[in-house]
């Protein structure tokens, strides 16, 4: 599976580090929604979704967390520990965080508004979706 991952170059100095963000230009889409994760208790999986069409990037800007990408064929495990780095994540994608460090924040850009209808919580209809898109094309 192609993993697509992005390294924003920090503007760094002897003041610290500096990461701009600019929507269609270091981010591929326009992004209508920021979120982030933060707090997350030992042990936990989250996401364990897919969507119809949301596209997001994801930035751990503190401490760190492993994704897991399912596209119905193959799996991937990323590790994202870099307050520079950002893991692009395509619609039709399975997605679960999990192994947070206690101090980890997930910060999620995403290229629409929150819309329950767009997730697909079912493994199984995940699997019936992408297998059924791949018999048409
Ligand atoms: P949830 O979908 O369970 O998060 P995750 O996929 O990371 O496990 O979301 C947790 C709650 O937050 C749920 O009540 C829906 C709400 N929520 C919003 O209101 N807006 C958002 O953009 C997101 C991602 C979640």
């Amino acid at each position: 599976m192609e993993i697509k991952k992005y390294c924003f170059p920090p503007h760094g100095d002897d003041r610290g580090q500096l990461v701009a963000l600019e929507a269609e230009r270091d981010i591929p889409f326009p992004v209508r929604r920021v979120y982030y994760i933060y707090d997350t208790a030992e042990g936990v999986t989250r996401g364990l979704h897919a969507h119809k069409r949301l596209e997001q990037i994801l930035i751990c800007v503190h401490g760190s967390c492993r994704i897991r990408l399912k596209d119905g064929r193959e799996e991937a495990e990323v590790l994202l520990d870099k307050p520079w780095e950002g893991l692009y994540i395509a619609n039709n994608m399975w997605r679960e965080m999990y192994d947070f460090s206690p101090d980890a924040v997930l910060l999620v850009l995403a290229s629409q508004h929150y819309d329950e209808s767009d997730y697909i919580r079912d493994y199984a209809e995940f699997l019936k979706m992408v297998q059924s898109e791949g018999e048409t094309e």
